[in-house]
């Protein structure tokens, strides 16, 4: 037996700013963003739009495949929690009308946590079949306008439901992982955006890779020729190539084409190119991608994972596509959201950034922008209050 993802799909802000105004304002070549980051968009999301509505959001449309009954564990995977105690776990699970039978809980470490969440439920959930766990992973990447960071900003969410009765993707079990402690990247608790030494950060996202690959390959057996498809961690669309690259070269396979290796990770970087950064959820909207585009029947074929995530940890692992995939998939109702999203000037986009949330314990009414079917809609006595619509304004 062996347990994977049941159900997935994401959700991302409704608002996206494109690289090209960016570039205008920051009089940087367009080229430098759209090619040599390989960012064209970034979601930008609005006041009433948090890490638990984009959460929420995606989730919702997830337990509408499922027996949701089952679920009894919740995990939150982010590095933009909206408090330093209670779970994001606990709104969602409200939202959602889970179980009360249930544990909920957050998960941090960086961009990597969600991949920590899989491992996690993998044993609990062979040890239990009939139960399921959600996870979610959702974040907003932000950086200082004017920074290096900044065109690699966006935000989103993945919602998973993991169980013993896997019909997208069936795990495998062995990984390899690595950790150090480094400062590559990190955000103070009195900090709204992060710090980032950029290029430090990718030479320890490729440490990092070379290094969990030795040990997956070691426990498994498994060999680069065994897979078909690779999914890393996408911080920026060109991180992808440049990791997968690096791990042709290092492992001594420079016999592979250029064309040969970009065909291995190319269909995965398409939604993150027009949607930017989402910290733990990108290398599973990168999995969305190719299960979604990719002209090619993946049933049986073997896809390997790299989670990344600054401080550091990285680890590699493994699945198989299952037969039939196609049809548990929201392949439609995912670019259809994406082609109809607004648009933001440089002046709106910078609007949405600087919007902060009152501290005082008052009471404040977010205001009103287009949402999915919940919204963060203001607070009052430090205590969020989240609102469910009639509608989203996707459908
Ligand atoms: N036309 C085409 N390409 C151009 C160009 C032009 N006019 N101008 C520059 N370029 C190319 C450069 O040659 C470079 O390509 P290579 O990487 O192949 O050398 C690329 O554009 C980027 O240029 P720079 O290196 O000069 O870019 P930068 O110094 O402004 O910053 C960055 C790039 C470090 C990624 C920065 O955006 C950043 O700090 N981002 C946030 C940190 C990050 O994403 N790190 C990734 C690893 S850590 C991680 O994965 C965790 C996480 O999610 C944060």
């Amino acid at each position: 037996m062996k347990a994977g993802i049941e159900a997935i799909s994401f959700y991302t802000s409704h608002y996206f700013f494109d690289l090209k105004n960016l570039a205008e304002e920051r009089q940087t070549p367009v080229d430098k963003f759209y090619h040599g980051i390989g960012q064209e968009k970034m979601a930008a999301p609005p006041p009433d739009e948090d890490v638990v509505t984009l959460a929420a959001n995606a989730a919702y449309q997830v337990i509408q495949k499922v027996d949701a009954e089952k679920i009894d564990t919740v995990i939150f995977a982010t590095e933009s929690g909206i408090d330093q105690s209670k779970s994001a776990g606990i709104y969602v699970h409200s939202m959602l009308g889970l179980s009360r039978n249930c544990r909920v809980l957050e998960v941090k470490q960086a961009c990597y946590s969600a991949a920590a969440g899989i491992q996690l439920a993998l044993p609990y959930l062979l040890l239990h079949p009939d139960r399921k766990v959600l996870l979610v992973a959702a974040d907003i990447a932000r950086y200082g306008l004017g920074s290096a960071g900044e065109p690699t900003q966006g935000a989103g969410a993945v919602a998973m439901v993991l169980s013993s009765q896997p019909k997208i993707i069936a795990f495998d079990q062995e990984t390899g992982i690595y950790t150090e402690d480094v400062m590559d990247f990190w955000r103070p608790n009195y900090r709204e955006e992060a710090f980032v030494d950029g290029k430090f950060s990718i030479k320890m996202y490729l440490k990092s890779l070379y290094e969990a690959w030795q040990q997956y390959t070691d426990r498994s057996g498994s060999r680069f020729d065994d897979f078909y498809r690779f999914c890393y961690h996408l911080p920026f669309s060109r991180m992808g190539e440049k990791a997968h690259f690096h791990l042709a070269k290092h492992i001594g396979r420079e016999d592979f084409s250029e064309e040969y290796l970009l065909g291995q990770i190319n269909e995965t970087l398409q939604y993150i190119k027009i949607i930017g950064n989402t910290y733990a959820a990108s290398m599973y909207i990168g999995l969305m991608a190719l299960l979604e585009n990719s002209a090619q029947d993946l049933a049986g074929k073997k896809i390997g994972f790299f989670s990344y995530g600054s401080g550091c940890v990285g680890e590699f692992f493994s699945g198989q596509v299952l037969p039939g995939y196609q049809q548990y998939l929201l392949a439609e109702q995912h670019r259809a959201f994406l082609q109809n999203r607004t648009e933001l000037n440089y002046e709106e986009y910078k609007k949405f950034y600087l919007y902060s949330i009152p501290q005082d314990g008052g009471e404040y009414l977010t205001p009103r922008n287009k949402t999915g079917l919940f919204r963060f809609a203001g607070l009052k006595e430090h205590k969020r209050i989240y609102q469910k619509l009639e509608s989203d304004s996707a459908r």
